[in-house]
């Protein structure tokens, strides 16, 4: 089955506490923390502080997507703080040390993922595949929640779906971007294993019924 993963991002930060209680009763599997530093992506988020009061606060799988420049320099830290899995971006530092990160993650008893940017080729994911847990491809330019999808990602998915079937079956493959009942079965189609949803899901106000609609889609 499909698992839907709501992106806090467009959550009230008000009371982030009970709105990831609400996603854990409506049926999410994972939360989806993104993390933005203004230099990796135009934009600032959240970052270690608050992903420790999460984890102080819930024990829902935690997917941390880090859009930070070389994401080594903090990636101990994110473990420390509760993440579950780290997710690196391959186009934020050199092949080396993103793999030094995901080892770094993986002595401290983590899942690790990588992630794709839109106009990154999927031979890029290819040094990493057999060590990973996870491979995230955005479906929109990271740095915002509630863009567009983009469609032709999606012989990417495809392609991507191919490559984990042959060399690394555990792996779970996600999207993220403009995720929403109706572009969520193009997804499936493509071949997705997990779907990072926000405003369709946190700007709804039926959260169970949006995760179901996304599921089902
Ligand atoms: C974008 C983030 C996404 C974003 C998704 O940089 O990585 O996780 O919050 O938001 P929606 O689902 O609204 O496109
Ligand atoms: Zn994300």
């Amino acid at each position: 089955m499909l698992k839907i993963a709501p992106s806090i991002l467009s959550a009230d930060f008000a009371c982030l506490g009970s709105e990831i209680d609400e996603i854990k009763n409506a049926g999410a599997d994972y939360v989806h923390f993104d993390v933005m530093d203004g230099a990796f992506v135009p934009n600032i988020s959240v970052g270690i502080p608050v992903l420790k009061s999460i984890r102080k606060s819930t024990d829902m799988f935690i997917d941390v997507h880090l859009m930070i420049e070389r994401p080594v320099r903090y990636v101990k830290q994110f473990c420390s703080a509760g993440a579950d899995l780290v997710n690196f971006h391959v186009e934020a530092d050199s092949r080396e040390n993103i793999m030094e990160a995901i080892s770094i993650a993986k002595s401290m008893g983590k899942k690790t993922g990588i992630t794709l940017k839109p106009a990154t080729g999927v031979q890029e994911a290819l040094p990493f595949l057999k060590d990973v847990d996870m491979v995230l491809v955005m479906t929109v330019e990271p740095g915002f929640g509630g863009q567009s999808f983009m469609r032709q990602q999606l012989p990417k998915i495809e392609q991507l779906r191919k490559m984990i079937d042959e060399l690394n079956p555990r792996c779970e493959l996600e999207v993220d971007g403009g995720v929403d009942e109706d572009t969520a079965a193009l997804c499936k189609k493509a071949g997705a294993d997990v779907l990072v949803a926000g405003s369709a899901v946190f700007g709804k106000a039926d959260r169970a019924a949006a995760i179901k609609a996304i599921r089902e889609a």
